[in-house]
């Protein structure tokens, strides 16, 4: 090859290789977008139930040996699961399955499809679109929308169903429309017992609608995160009455995905009327989680 064309050659690959970061760069902006759409949906929830998902869903999958191009589709699939509910009624979005009647149910049960339906229309999401198709499939066939039964299951999708469900068990609250001086704050011992009693439940339910070994792992995951804070209780308490010493438990967003506060984070007295005037304004609950 001529010194000219192996120059145009190098020219051509970096040229290139601007194109490709661009284009990753550009396809992270459209989920993280898709991402802050979902706040739209989760207003029942006390913290980010698709990040505690993505996050939670993706520890899992590392800890199976899923390989790095799986871990991310899961990812993905956990931070976009419920993409679906978009346009569900308010009414309809705080009910828990089982206090929905038949005409809500068959609502509530498309979200799955319709979320794939969304996702499927971008090449590169096909199969984080077919993991959210199959997130609320259980092992006996007793899920939804295909009755999918064992291995028909995609593994990714097994592992956000069993993030989902704890998640739903622990943090899916109805919407609080009281003002804040009415709000009482929650004893610690509440939590520990839904706590428990969440991860009691997905370790009944190992082998029958949850894949055994990802509810080993998950269970493992949460009792180590558990240890590693020391045991401390979590609590529920009101913005207003945070107090130094407290360190958040969970992460909080403003309604278009700014990080207010992280989790792990103390609470210093500065940060307090931040927090107040953010949760009156309706961008972060009332109540928001603290390790005491
Ligand atoms: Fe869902
Ligand atoms: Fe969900």
């Amino acid at each position: 090859m001529s010194e000219e064309l192996l120059q145009q050659v190098q020219q051509l690959r970096q040229q290139l290789e601007v194109v490709e970061h661009r284009l990753a760069e550009s396809f992270l902006q459209m989920v993280e977008l898709l991402g802050v759409l979902l706040t739209a949906v989760e207003w029942f929830y006390e913290g980010s139930h698709a990040r505690f998902v993505s996050r939670k869903a993706a520890e899992i999958a590392q800890r199976m040996g899923c390989s790095e191009t799986e871990i991310v589709e899961i990812q993905l699939a956990g931070l976009l699961h419920d993409i679906g509910k978009v346009g569900c009624p308010e009414t309809l979005l705080q009910k828990f399955p089982a206090e929905m009647n038949a005409e809500e149910r068959r609502l509530y049960e498309r979200h799955p499809e319709i979320g794939w339906y969304i996702l499927s229309r971008h090449s590169g999401l096909q199969g984080v679109a077919e993991l959210v198709l199959q997130h609320h499939e259980r092992l006996d066939g007793s899920g939804f929308p295909n009755h999918l039964r064992g291995r028909q299951i995609r593994l990714g999708a097994a592992i956000i169903a069993v993030v989902d469900t704890f998640h739903n068990a622990l943090y899916k609250r109805r919407r609080d429309r009281r003002f804040l001086h009415d709000v009482a704050p929650e004893p610690a011992t509440v939590y520990q017992q839904r706590y428990l009693a969440a991860l009691r439940h997905l370790e009944e339910k190992a082998g029958t609608l949850y894949d055994p070994l990802v509810v080993r792992t998950f269970v493992e995951l949460m009792e180590e995160e558990r240890q590693q804070l020391g045991m401390r209780l979590q609590r529920s308490v009101p913005v207003n009455q945070l107090r130094p010493g407290m360190v958040l438990a969970e992460s909080y967003y403003t309604s278009y995905g700014l990080l207010i506060i992280a989790q792990g984070e103390p609470v210093t007295p500065g940060i307090v009327p931040t927090l107040v005037r953010f949760a009156e304004l309706g961008e972060i609950p009332r109540k928001l989680r603290v390790w005491v």
